[in-house]
């Protein structure tokens, strides 16, 4: 726990941060002062970046939004040329990487906002129909309305009421949690996260994913289209996705809970979930060539606690492609684990939170990057970083995507490059100690993003071109360019983001290292 304490400033902690020290000579830049302005050229970065990085920073302030004079988040997209729908709104997982350009730039006040005013949103009573929601729901997303006759602003959330195929968003209240964490690391002032308000908030979401049920695995069950990829995709059931980030907010949260009664009784029950929860990810959710191969002779029809398949998963449901893909060094958490079912497709963003939260062991995280450089074409591409691998097609999109338009085979969230990914991808990088997979991944991005109004997405097998109706000057992949390009800049940055292992969870966690079965 000491390790993780908060109330340090990233900064004041670059000499000390094992993430830092494991990456020896790779960052020759470490000791960098923070470009400030976020303008100023930093000593790797060239002309390009530099201007690049500046008009990003433009683009960035006309996006903010503004609460009865403050601001208060980031509109999802500033493209009049295409049809609104929901994109005028501020999205809770969209502006996570604009408060951290933010609060990389030294500015944390709109982050305060934003916090304080999603709180007030998640106090809302919430109905969808007749049906009441829990009281710890965190909105998708939120938009102020200006009613000009009375001349006064009011804000409207978006709790998936609104949502196309009102999905729920999941991922909020993970997000919530994971950014006052990062607030309080950047600033070192822990009195927003100790107000009795926030402590509440996360105690209210901490209830709605650690509440007993009939499970019987520590993952969290979840619907489709519950996160960043918000359609039916096939993402329902305990989709990696929400798993890594419930991991890293129930990390965060116990930095952040206050020591007394109800907060010491969460951080048990947060403990036991940890517990639980590494242990069943690094085992049941790794891939690598080895487990492949146990995957492909597996018997079937065991029955007990013996038995070595333990989901009854089927050797012929293994898809051709993920032999060819599986390369000698390398493996990745899989898309989704549950009776009889493995999802072998390859997500991005559940992998790299895995490795930022240590929900990977140090060992899976390094073969997690293997394999990214193994297989660059394919999951970078010519645009970093794809959403998911491979597409679906034919058949299987009809009957997993229910035949969705936007999600045909290399488009959108089936198998499309989304620039967001690169604040990711450049985090895992250096945590990891391979600076070079994030200096290349932002250099392929510099080549395009600003040339192309910063997509929101890029379709085809290797991300060639601008996604069929992907919005220009979208927030997150501005955001998400200048978070990447910053911390790549000055690496102390990571400790925003990352969270080094927990010496609380290490015991118990050791015994799980049997990750290879
Ligand atoms: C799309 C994306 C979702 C994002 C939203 C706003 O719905 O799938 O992840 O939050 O747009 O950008």
């Amino acid at each position: 726990m000491s390790e993780l304490s908060i109330g340090i400033s990233p900064r004041q902690l670059t000499a000390k941060a094992e993430n830092c020290s494991r990456l020896g000579d790779h960052l020759d830049h470490l000791n960098s002062p923070l470009p400030k302005s976020g303008l100023n050229t930093p000593r790797s970065a060239t002309f390009d970046s530099h201007s690049i990085a500046s008009e990003a920073w433009d683009a960035l302030r006309r996006s903010l939004v503004y609460f009865r004079g403050q601001p208060v988040g980031t509109i999802a997209a500033l493209d009049n040329s295409d049809e609104k729908l929901n994109y005028d709104q501020v999205f809770v997982r969209d502006f996570v990487p604009s408060a951290l350009a933010f609060l990389m730039n030294g500015e944390p006040d709109i982050v305060k906002n934003f916090i304080l005013k999603t709180l007030r949103l998640q106090s809302w009573e919430k109905k969808i129909d007749r049906f009441q929601l829990a009281e710890g729901v965190m909105p998708a997303s939120f938009k102020v309305f200006h009613d000009p006759v009375r001349n006064h602003e009011t804000l409207i959330a978006d709790f998936g009421e609104s949502a196309i195929g009102r999905v729920a968003p999941v991922d909020s209240g993970f997000w919530w949690i994971i950014l006052l964490r990062a607030y309080t690391k950047s600033t070192g002032d822990s009195s927003l996260a100790e107000l009795p308000e926030c402590q509440k908030g996360m105690r209210l979401i901490l209830s709605l994913c650690l509440s007993e049920g009939f499970d019987t695995f520590p993952t969290l069950l979840c619907a489709d289209g519950c996160c960043m990829i918000d359609r039916r995709m096939g993402v329902y059931g305990y989709p990696i996705e929400i798993q890594a980030l419930f991991f890293m907010a129930l990390r965060c949260a116990l930095q952040l809970l206050k020591q007394d009664a109800e907060g010491k009784e969460f951080m048990e029950r947060i403990l036991k979930r940890l517990h639980a929860l590494s242990y069943h990810m690094r085992s049941y959710f790794w891939l690598d060539l080895k487990q492949l191969n146990d995957v492909y002779r597996f018997k079937t029809e065991e029955y007990s606690h013996t038995a070595v398949n333990k989901f009854n998963v089927i050797p012929d449901s293994l898809p051709d492609w993920i032999f060819d893909f599986m390369p000698h060094h390398g493996g990745y958490f899989l898309g989704n684990v549950s009776p009889a079912r493995m999802d072998f497709r390859w997500f991005c963003l559940g992998n790299c939170i895995a490795i930022l939260s240590c929900m990977a062991t140090t060992e899976q995280s390094t073969a997690i990057m293997d394999l990214i450089e193994s297989r660059w074409e394919e999951l970078v591409g010519d645009m970093p970083v794809k959403v998911c691998y491979p597409a679906l097609e034919s058949h299987e999109w009809r009957l997993i995507t229910g035949c969705d338009p936007k999600n045909t085979r290399w488009s959108y969230h089936n198998g499309g490059s989304w620039p967001v990914l690169l604040w990711l991808l450049v985090a895992a990088s250096i945590k990891t100690g391979r600076p070079q997979i994030a200096r290349r991944a932002l250099q392929v991005a510099e080549t395009k993003l600003s040339k192309d109004s910063w997509p929101e997405y890029y379709d085809g097998t290797l991300g060639r071109y601008v996604g069929k109706q992907a919005r220009k000057f979208q927030t997150w992949s501005i955001a998400g360019y200048l978070a990447a390009r910053m911390m790549m800049d000055d690496p102390s940055h990571l400790g925003l983001v990352a969270l080094e292992e927990d010496k609380l969870l290490k015991p118990l966690l050791k015994r799980s290292n049997s990750w290879t079965f």
